[in-house]
């Protein structure tokens, strides 16, 4: 029947959309356990080889333990006065007394006497094991010293003193000892065996190497590859920038210019493509605010950078200064700071185009912050600002606001409220998840969209994973793009002037 056809023809595409779905969690939890292999790897591998290479270098240094072993045989006596024991379990039962007897004082005492054995009752006590094996008539005397030949010569002197004892007490014994095998002295030491202690110790610090990193993860809620910042907050992941060294000077803040080639400059250029359609850049939306919850998690770098990737693909880009308090975007493009936003700010008539000072880099207009003002989130919040704003929408097609951190004062707030969509900055392995989502509270109280995080200062081992993905569709030279909505904004764009009137590249600070 028709109908029952159609029910399970969606009856196996939902089968098949679940183990999809399977899959793909799958896929994420194997992805996870490889970031963190990727991660530990250093951390179990060093414990393996240091735990290894520890209990070999200690097992070679203490002192060696030979063992030797003398075998006896228990028969019954035959004889007047002593019960005929035929069955083999008495005989074994026989065997199993006479092992209690051999470590008996009087036979330690004669063997210490005899052997010249350098210990006394005790210590040759512990010295000598005895064992019956099961199901046969054998003793087995057992001897342990630091040297192979007084390892032998104790195992065969108590086996020796323990005969003759019993042939001593002849009557009341109702069994014969007699020697089957002596002990020679052994070619290797029972203990310590360095290579099995050196596996061993290698296994043992690899297991609470992995315990520890699995009780730091369990702990650290900083931000680490992305998934769980996506995951707890619902916003997307704008691009994951990978750290790239240490920086001696600012130039090197901006590889997406000064290395058009690298992954990272692919992840700005992501970035872009992400937050053009996050935020539908064009028409009137054009202002875009960049902040983090704490300091230092990689605003201005994450602005300057945007910046420049958006110049490069043919968008007039403005990038101001909002951080009022430790302002670097002029350092990073290397421009004069003694005009800027302030001075704007604090004219009675601001002419914007004869502060904006345009940048070496191709489209990017930069307004600097200007000497700092007492009172930053006053100016920030002035009718004048939303005057500066509005004079900046007509020039740019993307005007990109880097900010003072959300978390420590009010500003990002004050101009979140300003700005057409903002972009949080998250540096991973330092960012908590929950000044993050404490970011996104406060901020969404703006009433903005949050077009979604930057995740900065990602591990290269991490970050590895994911160019995979943004290397697709994406050149790697520095040329405009055709496929960023370029056309949309060109569209806008027409009629506006370029910004003019743009000072030459200044100095720097
Ligand atoms: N991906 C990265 N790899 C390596 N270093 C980085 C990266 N991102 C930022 N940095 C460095 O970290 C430092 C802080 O970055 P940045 O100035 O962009 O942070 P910020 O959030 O603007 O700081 P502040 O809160 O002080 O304004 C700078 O020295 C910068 O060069
Ligand atoms: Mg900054």
């Amino acid at each position: 029947m028709p109908s029952y056809g159609s029910r399970s023809a969606s009856l196996s595409i939902s089968h098949m959309t679940e183990s999809v779905r399977n899959e793909t969690i799958r896929a994420m939890d194997l992805a996870i356990l490889l970031q963190l292999g990727r991660r530990w790897l250093w951390l179990v591998a060093g414990a393996a080889v240091l735990g290894g290479v520890a209990a070999f270098l200690v097992s070679t240094r203490l002192t060696p333990s030979y063992e030797a072993r003398t075998t006896l045989l228990v028969v019954q006596r035959q004889g007047e006065g002593v019960v005929q024991l035929n069955d083999l379990q008495t005989a074994e039962r026989l065997a199993n007394t006479f092992s209690r007897l051999v470590t008996l004082r009087p036979v330690l005492d004669r063997s210490i006497q005899d052997g010249n054995l350098p210990f006394d009752t005790t210590e040759l006590e512990k010295r000598i094991g005895v064992t019956n094996p099961r199901g046969t008539q054998l003793l087995e005397v057992t001897a342990h010293a630091s040297t192979a030949d007084l390892a032998a010569r104790m195992s065969n002197t108590v086996a020796r003193a323990f005969i003759s004892s019993n042939e001593a007490a002849l009557t009341s014994r109702p069994g014969q000892v007699s020697v089957v095998e002596e002990a020679l002295p052994p070619r290797d030491p029972v203990s310590p065996r360095p290579l099995v202690n050196a596996v061993l110790g290698g296994v043992l610090l690899m297991l609470a190497a992995i315990a520890v990193v699995m009780v730091i993860e369990y702990l650290d809620d900083t931000v680490k590859s992305g998934e769980d910042a996506a995951e707890q907050t619902g916003l997307p992941i704008l691009a994951r920038i990978e750290q790239f060294g240490r920086r001696r000077n600012a130039r090197e803040q901006l590889p997406a210019a000064n290395r058009p080639g690298s992954t990272i400059a692919e992840a700005y250029r992501a970035a872009r493509t992400n937050l053009s359609y996050a935020i539908d850049l064009g028409h009137d939306r054009r202002l875009i605010l960049v902040t983090s919850p704490g300091l230092g998690e990689g605003k201005t770098t994450t602005a300057a950078n945007l910046a420049v990737v958006f110049g490069l693909a043919g968008h007039r880009v403005c990038v101001i200064d909002t951080d009022l308090r430790r302002p670097t975007i002029h350092k990073v493009f290397g421009v004069d700071n003694s005009k800027g936003l302030t001075t704007l700010l604090l004219s009675r008539e601001p002419d914007i185009d004869r502060t904006l000072v345009r940048s070496l880099h191709t489209n990017v207009t930069v307004l600097p912050s200007g000497p700092l003002p007492p009172n930053p989130s006053e100016l920030l919040g002035s009718a004048r600002m939303q005057e500066v704003l509005d004079g900046l929408r007509e020039r740019f097609d993307v005007v990109l606001m880097d900010s003072p951190p959300a978390l420590v004062v009010t500003d990002a707030s004050v101009l979140g409220m300003l700005v057409d969509g903002l972009i949080i900055v998250a540096r991973a392995g330092k960012t908590r998840m929950g000044e993050l989502r404490a970011t996104i509270t406060e901020l969404a109280q703006t009433g903005r969209p949050i077009a979604g995080l930057m995740l900065n200062r990602v591990s290269t081992r991490d970050a590895g994973y994911y160019h995979y993905q943004y290397g697709r569709g994406y050149s790697a030279g520095d040329e405009p793009e055709p496929d960023v909505p370029r056309l949309r904004l060109q569209n806008l764009a027409a009629g506006s002037p370029p910004a003019t009137d743009a000072r030459p590249t200044g100095t720097g600070e």
